[in-house]
Protein backbone atom coordinates (compact mmCIF):
# COMPACT_ATOMS: atom_id res chain seq x y z
CA UNK A 1 0.00 0.00 0.00
CA UNK A 2 1.05 3.49 -0.86
CA UNK A 3 0.44 6.24 1.60
CA UNK A 4 1.37 9.75 1.62
CA UNK A 5 4.66 8.84 2.97
CA UNK A 6 5.56 8.41 -0.40
CA UNK A 7 5.30 12.31 -1.13
CA UNK A 8 6.79 13.92 1.92
CA UNK A 9 10.27 13.59 1.07
CA UNK A 10 12.01 15.80 -0.72
CA UNK A 11 12.63 14.75 -4.37
CA UNK A 12 14.11 18.01 -6.15
CA UNK A 13 15.41 18.49 -9.30
CA UNK A 14 18.21 19.93 -7.72
CA UNK A 15 18.90 16.77 -5.43
CA UNK A 16 18.74 14.43 -7.77
CA UNK A 17 21.24 16.51 -10.48
CA UNK A 18 23.57 16.74 -7.30
CA UNK A 19 22.97 20.14 -7.22
CA UNK A 20 21.67 21.05 -3.37
CA UNK A 21 20.87 24.62 -2.92
CA UNK A 22 22.87 25.22 0.43
CA UNK A 23 19.50 26.23 1.81
CA UNK A 24 17.46 23.40 1.67
CA UNK A 25 21.21 21.13 2.28
CA UNK A 26 20.73 22.23 5.56
CA UNK A 27 17.05 22.57 6.20
CA UNK A 28 14.72 20.12 7.34
CA UNK A 29 13.50 18.68 4.85
CA UNK A 30 9.77 18.59 6.75
CA UNK A 31 10.26 22.57 7.00
CA UNK A 32 11.26 22.32 3.22
CA UNK A 33 8.16 20.48 1.96
CA UNK A 34 6.01 23.01 3.40
CA UNK A 35 8.04 26.08 2.42
CA UNK A 36 8.36 25.27 -1.03
CA UNK A 37 4.95 25.98 -2.11
CA UNK A 38 2.40 28.38 -0.70
CA UNK A 39 -0.27 26.87 1.40
CA UNK A 40 -2.43 29.88 1.28
CA UNK A 41 -3.66 28.87 -2.15
CA UNK A 42 -5.27 26.34 -0.79
CA UNK A 43 -6.13 27.68 2.17
CA UNK A 44 -8.33 29.90 0.61
CA UNK A 45 -10.74 27.23 -0.66
CA UNK A 46 -11.06 26.16 3.57
CA UNK A 47 -11.92 28.88 5.07
CA UNK A 48 -15.34 28.08 5.48
CA UNK A 49 -14.31 24.92 7.81
CA UNK A 50 -11.73 26.33 9.21
CA UNK A 51 -15.23 28.61 10.80
CA UNK A 52 -17.54 25.29 11.33
CA UNK A 53 -14.42 23.71 13.44
CA UNK A 54 -14.33 26.68 15.63
CA UNK A 55 -17.92 27.22 16.36
CA UNK A 56 -18.13 23.49 17.13
CA UNK A 57 -15.43 24.15 19.57
CA UNK A 58 -17.59 26.23 21.89
CA UNK A 59 -14.78 28.81 22.78
CA UNK A 60 -15.57 30.83 26.05
CA UNK A 61 -12.76 33.46 26.74
CA UNK A 62 -10.75 33.31 28.77
CA UNK A 63 -8.98 31.10 26.40
CA UNK A 64 -5.53 30.42 25.33
CA UNK A 65 -5.47 28.07 22.33
CA UNK A 66 -2.76 26.80 20.44
CA UNK A 67 -3.25 26.47 16.93
CA UNK A 68 -0.77 23.97 15.76
CA UNK A 69 0.57 23.92 12.27
CA UNK A 70 -1.78 26.62 11.91
CA UNK A 71 -1.03 27.72 8.14
CA UNK A 72 -2.05 31.41 7.68
CA UNK A 73 -4.67 31.04 10.03
CA UNK A 74 -7.75 29.19 8.75
CA UNK A 75 -8.86 28.29 12.15
CA UNK A 76 -6.38 30.90 14.14
CA UNK A 77 -8.24 33.96 12.91
CA UNK A 78 -11.55 32.57 13.64
CA UNK A 79 -10.10 31.35 16.96
CA UNK A 80 -9.25 35.17 18.25
CA UNK A 81 -12.31 36.29 16.84
CA UNK A 82 -14.55 34.48 19.12
CA UNK A 83 -12.69 35.76 21.69
CA UNK A 84 -9.58 33.19 22.52
CA UNK A 85 -5.68 34.26 23.21
CA UNK A 86 -3.90 32.30 20.41
CA UNK A 87 -1.02 31.58 19.75
CA UNK A 88 -0.62 29.92 15.80
CA UNK A 89 3.04 27.71 15.49
CA UNK A 90 4.03 26.70 12.02
CA UNK A 91 7.11 25.21 10.86
CA UNK A 92 7.11 27.12 7.50
CA UNK A 93 8.13 30.86 7.58
CA UNK A 94 6.03 32.08 4.94
CA UNK A 95 2.98 30.55 6.22
CA UNK A 96 3.81 32.58 9.50
CA UNK A 97 4.85 35.54 8.08
CA UNK A 98 0.94 35.80 5.89
CA UNK A 99 -0.67 34.83 9.43
CA UNK A 100 1.02 37.27 10.82
CA UNK A 101 -0.07 39.89 8.15
CA UNK A 102 -4.14 38.26 7.91
CA UNK A 103 -3.94 39.19 12.10
CA UNK A 104 -2.76 42.75 11.82
CA UNK A 105 -5.38 43.44 8.94
CA UNK A 106 -8.13 41.76 10.98
CA UNK A 107 -6.86 43.89 13.60
CA UNK A 108 -6.73 40.66 16.02
CA UNK A 109 -4.08 42.00 18.45
CA UNK A 110 -4.52 39.11 21.00
CA UNK A 111 -3.15 36.47 18.00
CA UNK A 112 0.13 35.65 17.31
CA UNK A 113 2.03 33.64 14.52
CA UNK A 114 5.21 32.35 15.62
CA UNK A 115 7.59 29.62 13.93
CA UNK A 116 8.17 26.17 15.53
CA UNK A 117 8.00 22.24 15.23
CA UNK A 118 5.01 20.08 16.16
CA UNK A 119 7.78 17.62 17.24
CA UNK A 120 10.07 19.54 20.30
CA UNK A 121 7.87 23.06 21.04
CA UNK A 122 10.98 24.34 22.79
CA UNK A 123 10.46 27.42 24.81
CA UNK A 124 6.63 26.75 24.99
CA UNK A 125 5.76 26.13 28.81
CA UNK A 126 4.46 23.27 30.17
CA UNK A 127 0.60 23.52 31.15
CA UNK A 128 0.20 26.30 29.34
CA UNK A 129 -2.82 26.44 26.85
CA UNK A 130 -6.27 25.67 27.53
CA UNK A 131 -6.86 24.11 24.45
CA UNK A 132 -4.65 22.84 21.68
CA UNK A 133 -5.77 22.62 18.33
CA UNK A 134 -4.16 21.07 15.19
CA UNK A 135 -5.84 21.11 11.84
CA UNK A 136 -4.78 19.05 9.34
CA UNK A 137 -1.43 20.19 10.88
CA UNK A 138 0.91 18.19 13.35
CA UNK A 139 -0.09 15.05 11.24
CA UNK A 140 2.25 16.21 8.92
CA UNK A 141 5.36 16.58 11.23
CA UNK A 142 7.71 13.76 11.06
CA UNK A 143 7.58 11.93 14.97
CA UNK A 144 4.34 11.34 15.66
CA UNK A 145 4.94 9.71 19.61
CA UNK A 146 6.94 12.95 20.42
CA UNK A 147 4.25 15.31 18.78
CA UNK A 148 1.85 13.56 21.02
CA UNK A 149 3.61 14.02 24.11
CA UNK A 150 4.46 17.84 23.45
CA UNK A 151 0.97 18.59 22.80
CA UNK A 152 -0.03 16.72 26.09
CA UNK A 153 2.84 19.17 27.87
CA UNK A 154 1.80 22.33 26.71
CA UNK A 155 -1.66 21.62 27.63
CA UNK A 156 -2.98 22.45 31.12
CA UNK A 157 -5.04 19.20 32.90
CA UNK A 158 -8.95 19.97 32.57
CA UNK A 159 -7.72 21.36 29.16
CA UNK A 160 -8.18 19.51 25.86
CA UNK A 161 -6.30 18.58 22.27
CA UNK A 162 -8.40 18.20 18.87
CA UNK A 163 -6.81 17.29 16.13
CA UNK A 164 -8.21 17.02 12.46
CA UNK A 165 -6.52 14.33 10.83
CA UNK A 166 -6.80 12.91 7.19
CA UNK A 167 -7.66 8.76 7.11
CA UNK A 168 -5.54 6.53 4.91
CA UNK A 169 -7.30 5.26 1.55
CA UNK A 170 -10.71 7.04 2.58
CA UNK A 171 -12.58 7.19 -0.57
CA UNK A 172 -12.86 10.86 -0.18
CA UNK A 173 -11.01 14.06 -2.22
CA UNK A 174 -7.87 14.51 -0.06
CA UNK A 175 -7.52 10.92 0.35
CA UNK A 176 -7.60 10.18 -2.98
CA UNK A 177 -5.31 13.05 -4.53
CA UNK A 178 -2.33 11.93 -1.73
CA UNK A 179 -3.33 8.06 -2.77
CA UNK A 180 -3.24 9.34 -6.65
CA UNK A 181 0.25 11.44 -6.23
CA UNK A 182 1.83 8.68 -4.33
CA UNK A 183 1.59 6.48 -7.23
CA UNK A 184 3.43 9.01 -9.18
CA UNK A 185 6.08 9.93 -6.59
CA UNK A 186 9.04 7.24 -5.88
CA UNK A 187 9.09 5.63 -2.63
CA UNK A 188 10.01 7.58 0.63
CA UNK A 189 13.41 7.07 3.01
CA UNK A 190 13.67 3.99 4.99
CA UNK A 191 11.92 4.61 8.47
CA UNK A 192 9.98 7.02 7.13
CA UNK A 193 6.26 7.30 9.02
CA UNK A 194 3.50 8.35 6.91
CA UNK A 195 1.18 11.33 7.90
CA UNK A 196 -2.08 9.39 7.24
CA UNK A 197 -1.76 7.20 10.34
CA UNK A 198 -2.56 9.76 12.27
CA UNK A 199 -6.33 8.63 10.80
CA UNK A 200 -5.72 5.38 11.93
CA UNK A 201 -7.65 4.49 15.95
CA UNK A 202 -4.87 1.96 17.14
CA UNK A 203 -2.33 4.19 16.51
CA UNK A 204 -4.08 7.58 17.99
CA UNK A 205 -4.65 5.35 21.18
CA UNK A 206 -0.88 4.62 21.12
CA UNK A 207 0.32 7.70 20.54
CA UNK A 208 -1.65 9.49 23.31
CA UNK A 209 -1.25 5.87 25.59
CA UNK A 210 2.69 7.11 25.69
CA UNK A 211 2.24 10.51 26.34
CA UNK A 212 0.11 9.06 29.26
CA UNK A 213 -3.36 9.76 28.43
CA UNK A 214 -5.75 6.46 28.61
CA UNK A 215 -7.55 5.39 25.95
CA UNK A 216 -11.02 5.84 27.84
CA UNK A 217 -9.70 9.92 27.13
CA UNK A 218 -9.44 10.35 23.90
CA UNK A 219 -12.35 10.18 21.29
CA UNK A 220 -12.29 9.89 17.87
CA UNK A 221 -15.57 10.78 15.29
CA UNK A 222 -15.43 10.68 11.46
CA UNK A 223 -16.26 14.30 9.97
CA UNK A 224 -16.51 15.79 6.74
CA UNK A 225 -14.36 19.29 5.81
CA UNK A 226 -15.07 20.85 2.59
CA UNK A 227 -13.24 22.92 0.14
CA UNK A 228 -15.11 25.84 -1.78
CA UNK A 229 -14.68 28.08 -3.93
CA UNK A 230 -17.75 30.09 -6.04
CA UNK A 231 -15.62 30.90 -8.85
CA UNK A 232 -12.89 28.36 -9.26
CA UNK A 233 -13.84 25.43 -11.15
CA UNK A 234 -12.51 21.69 -9.94
CA UNK A 235 -10.01 21.98 -12.95
CA UNK A 236 -8.37 25.37 -11.54
CA UNK A 237 -8.51 23.77 -7.68
CA UNK A 238 -6.30 20.73 -9.15
CA UNK A 239 -3.40 23.09 -10.48
CA UNK A 240 -3.63 25.19 -7.30
CA UNK A 241 -2.57 21.75 -5.88
CA UNK A 242 -0.14 21.25 -8.66
CA UNK A 243 1.78 24.80 -8.14
CA UNK A 244 1.39 25.30 -4.94
CA UNK A 245 1.32 22.33 -2.22
CA UNK A 246 4.55 20.84 -1.38
CA UNK A 247 3.50 17.15 -1.76
CA UNK A 248 1.55 17.72 -4.70
CA UNK A 249 4.45 19.61 -6.36
CA UNK A 250 6.66 16.82 -5.76
CA UNK A 251 4.60 13.84 -7.28
CA UNK A 252 4.45 16.54 -10.47
CA UNK A 253 8.07 17.18 -10.23
CA UNK A 254 8.59 13.27 -10.15
CA UNK A 255 6.22 12.71 -12.86
CA UNK A 256 8.03 15.15 -15.19
CA UNK A 257 10.62 13.09 -15.33
CA UNK A 258 8.97 10.04 -16.43
CA UNK A 259 6.94 11.96 -19.30
CA UNK A 260 3.31 10.96 -17.09
CA UNK A 261 3.04 14.77 -15.92
CA UNK A 262 -0.11 14.79 -18.41
CA UNK A 263 -1.95 11.07 -16.80
CA UNK A 264 -1.32 12.37 -13.01
CA UNK A 265 -3.26 15.81 -14.16
CA UNK A 266 -6.24 13.70 -15.93
CA UNK A 267 -6.34 11.49 -12.94
CA UNK A 268 -6.34 14.32 -10.22
CA UNK A 269 -9.04 16.65 -12.47
CA UNK A 270 -11.73 13.43 -13.01
CA UNK A 271 -11.17 13.05 -9.37
CA UNK A 272 -12.14 16.64 -8.52
CA UNK A 273 -14.69 16.80 -10.94
CA UNK A 274 -16.11 13.44 -9.75
CA UNK A 275 -16.01 14.64 -5.83
CA UNK A 276 -17.53 18.12 -6.88
CA UNK A 277 -21.06 18.81 -5.12
CA UNK A 278 -21.30 22.38 -6.55
CA UNK A 279 -24.32 22.95 -9.06
CA UNK A 280 -22.77 26.18 -10.62
CA UNK A 281 -19.47 26.58 -11.84
CA UNK A 282 -17.31 26.84 -8.80
CA UNK A 283 -16.41 24.24 -6.33
CA UNK A 284 -17.63 22.73 -3.68
CA UNK A 285 -15.76 19.34 -2.39
CA UNK A 286 -16.36 17.71 0.52
CA UNK A 287 -13.60 15.45 2.42
CA UNK A 288 -14.19 12.84 5.25
CA UNK A 289 -11.46 13.69 8.18
CA UNK A 290 -10.91 12.14 11.70
CA UNK A 291 -11.95 14.58 14.55
CA UNK A 292 -10.07 13.08 18.08
CA UNK A 293 -10.76 15.01 21.51
CA UNK A 294 -8.29 14.56 23.94
CA UNK A 295 -9.32 15.01 27.69
CA UNK A 296 -6.59 15.76 30.09
C1 LIG B 1 -2.32 21.06 5.32
S1 LIG B 1 -1.59 22.47 6.05
C2 LIG B 1 -2.87 22.97 7.20
C3 LIG B 1 -2.73 24.39 7.66
C4 LIG B 1 -3.84 24.91 8.58
N1 LIG B 1 -3.98 24.16 9.79
C5 LIG B 1 -5.15 24.99 7.87
O1 LIG B 1 -6.10 24.28 8.25
O2 LIG B 1 -5.25 25.76 6.90
C6 LIG B 1 -0.35 21.73 7.07
C7 LIG B 1 0.40 22.72 7.92
O3 LIG B 1 1.22 22.04 8.87
C8 LIG B 1 2.46 22.71 8.95
N2 LIG B 1 3.47 21.78 9.46
C9 LIG B 1 3.99 20.69 8.85
N3 LIG B 1 4.89 20.09 9.64
C10 LIG B 1 4.95 20.82 10.80
C11 LIG B 1 5.71 20.71 12.01
N4 LIG B 1 6.62 19.75 12.17
N5 LIG B 1 5.50 21.63 12.97
C12 LIG B 1 4.62 22.65 12.81
N6 LIG B 1 3.89 22.80 11.68
C13 LIG B 1 4.04 21.90 10.69
C14 LIG B 1 2.71 23.15 7.51
O4 LIG B 1 3.68 24.15 7.41
C15 LIG B 1 1.32 23.60 7.09
O5 LIG B 1 1.09 24.94 7.42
Amino acid sequence: MVLLADLLHNCSSEEDSGRVPEREFFMNPNKALWEKGDFTEIAAFMRQSGEAVVQSLGITPPLRVLDLGCGDGTTAIPLARAGAEVVGIDIARNLVEAGNRRAAEAGLTRLKFQEGDACNLEGVADKSFDLTLTVFGAMFAPKPFDVAKEMVRVTKPGGRIVMGNWIPNDPTFVSQVLKISSAFTPPPPEGFISPMLWGVESNIIERFGQAGVPKENVSMIKDTYYFASPDKSPAQFIELFEHFYGPTMNAVEAAQKNGKEVELHRQLVELANAQNKSKEAGTFIPATFMRVTVSL
